[in-house]
């Protein structure tokens, strides 16, 4: 049994970071012979990313996919630690389990992502959730297969939770979601510790993945007919830092850029490690996606100081700009309403930022205080009716714009990535090169392809087109 502890989660060694290859042992490849697997995943792209490599690991063992949790012989919840609500879907999850398995014994359920790093959680699971089979955190999903098989044979709980991050693995395998669009981590861990963010102890010290090792994967991409990748790390501007020679974010893109895939995104941007070289770059070479998600938080630089973020609201606004001379380009953000401290004052200049900077998406959220954060420590006198208002105000101002940039497009001719079917009967559905949803009339030959699409109607999340 392996727990985490959070004193040694915090930590941040000088440690060189090694790179090891993922390697099965022969012995244990059908442990799934003729049993399901459901994974349900929570959180941000990069949980969703693992879950494609957890995937794959299961079908190594001889897993298949479950199309319905019900029908599967094993479990596996991938969890977010984000906010409460994440938290609390994951133990509603939980509870809908435990009904399950006192019908079916031998049900095997597990329990990974970033809750399974938190100590509070684990506790839990120890005490009051007996009966979960295994759990392992985001630093050993390579572990899998043998946690998976000791949880099996020894039939006691298995707990295998690193506290801090060991070396990066290379050569894990993948099980994607699209055919078209990938996911492609660049960077591990974040070391920037904004006050109210349970990340960079979730997912440990920002370690780069080496250039090669990205490179070759888009390659393949490439070869086999993907069109668009999405370069992920929690902080993809502060990309190379870690290294002990000079390359970064701009030296990535354009080696990406030269990997001749037609379409790059890359994602979350902190602004304070957002360099004039980087918007060059973007600007420079046409499948860099003119979409940039760069998260604010807040408009008053108080409470930006108590969030630790290192940015001024003058200074978020002076980057912004330059962000926007880059031609048609999209920029969205993340915003918490309800930081402790934060006064009707400080809340009216989140609202003036926003009607400053009029953003194309908005991610918009309630602080929700994480233990072991040090935001969670500050006296918290807000109203929960407060938060809540002030949410609600700013998700109609938000919306407001949302609305009006889309219906800047009615009329144009927007580039699509076209994905799949859409929800709505006879249609197909994709993204803008600035990362908008439409809906669109064709035939469904033109899934995976990118094509010309007239925006015959703007409406707050989507748009509607016709093939040109
Ligand atoms: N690495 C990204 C953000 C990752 S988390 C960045 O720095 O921009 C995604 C978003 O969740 C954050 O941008 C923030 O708006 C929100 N968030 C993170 N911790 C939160 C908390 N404790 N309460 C409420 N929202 C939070
Ligand atoms: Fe969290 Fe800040 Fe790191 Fe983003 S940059 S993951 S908000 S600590
Ligand atoms: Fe959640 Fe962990 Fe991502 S906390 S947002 S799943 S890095």
């Amino acid at each position: 049994m392996l727990l985490p502890n959070y004193n040694e989660a915090r930590k941040r060694s000088k440690e060189e970071v090694k790179k090891e290859y993922y390697h099965l042992e022969g012995t244990i490849k059908n442990i799934g012979k003729e049993k399901k697997y459901y994974i349900k995943t929570y959180g941000c792209q990069m949980n969703e990313h693992d879950s494609e490599n957890i995937k794959a690991m299961l079908e190594e063992l001889g897993f298949r996919e479950a199309d319905n949790y019900l029908n599967a012989d094993l479990i596996l919840l991938n969890t977010c630690s984000i906010r409460e609500n994440a938290h609390n879907k994951a133990f509603g999850m939980l509870g809908r389990l435990k009904h399950l398995k006192e019908k079916n014994k031998s049900l095997i359920v597990g329990l990974c992502g970033c809750m399974a790093q938190e100590e509070k959680v684990i506790d839990d699971i120890m005490k009051k959730y007996k009966w979960i089979n295994f759990v392992f955190g985001t630093h050993n999903i390579h572990r899998l297969p043998y946690i998976l098989e000791d949880a099996i044979n020894s039939k006691k709980q298995e707990i295998e939770v690193y506290s801090k991050e060991k070396n990066i693995v290379e050569g894990l395998p993948v099980k994607r979601a699209s055919k078209y669009k990938a996911y492609v981590n660049i960077m591990y861990g974040c070391d920037k510790f904004c006050t109210y963010c349970i990340v960079p102890y979730t997912r440990g010290k920002q370690r780069s993945r080496e250039k090669d090792e990205i490179l070759k994967e888009i390659v393949e991409l490439v070869k086999e007919g993907y069109q668009e990748v999405i370069l992920l790390g929690q902080n993809v501007n502060a990309y190379g830092k870690d290294f002990d020679y000079h390359y970064n974010l701009e030296n990535l893109l354009e080696d990406v850029s030269k990997t001749k895939i037609k379409r790059i995104r890359f994602m979350t941007s902190h602004p304070w490690d957002f360099t004039d070289g980087m918007i060059e770059v973007i600007k420079k070479y046409p499948n860099i996606m003119p979409s940039i998600h760069l998260p604010v938080q807040s408009g008053s630089s108080k409470i930006l100081k108590l969030m630790g973020r290192r940015y001024s609201k003058e200074e978020y606004i002076t980057l912004f700009n330059k962000i926007k001379t880059i031609p048609n380009v999209a920029v969205s953000t993340d915003i918490i309403v309800g930081f402790p401290n934060e006064t009707e004052e400080d809340f009216t200049e989140t609202l003036d930022l926003v009607n400053y900077c009029k953003f194309d998406n908005a991610y918009t959220f309630i602080f929700s205080p994480r233990i072991g954060t040090p935001a969670a420590k500050l006296e918290d006198k807000i109203p929960i009716e407060t938060k809540e208002k002030r949410l609600n105000i700013l998700n109609e101002v938000v919306n407001k714009y949302f609305l009006e940039n889309n219906q800047k497009l009615v009329g144009k001719k927007v580039k699509v990535l076209v994905e799949k079917e859409s929800e709505k009967p006879g249609m197909l559905c994709g993204y803008t090169d600035t990362n908008k949803l439409i809906n669109f009339i064709g035939d469904k030959k033109l899934i995976g392809k990118i094509l010309d699409v007239e925006v015959t109607e703007a409406k707050t999340w989507s748009l509607d087109g016709k093939t040109c």
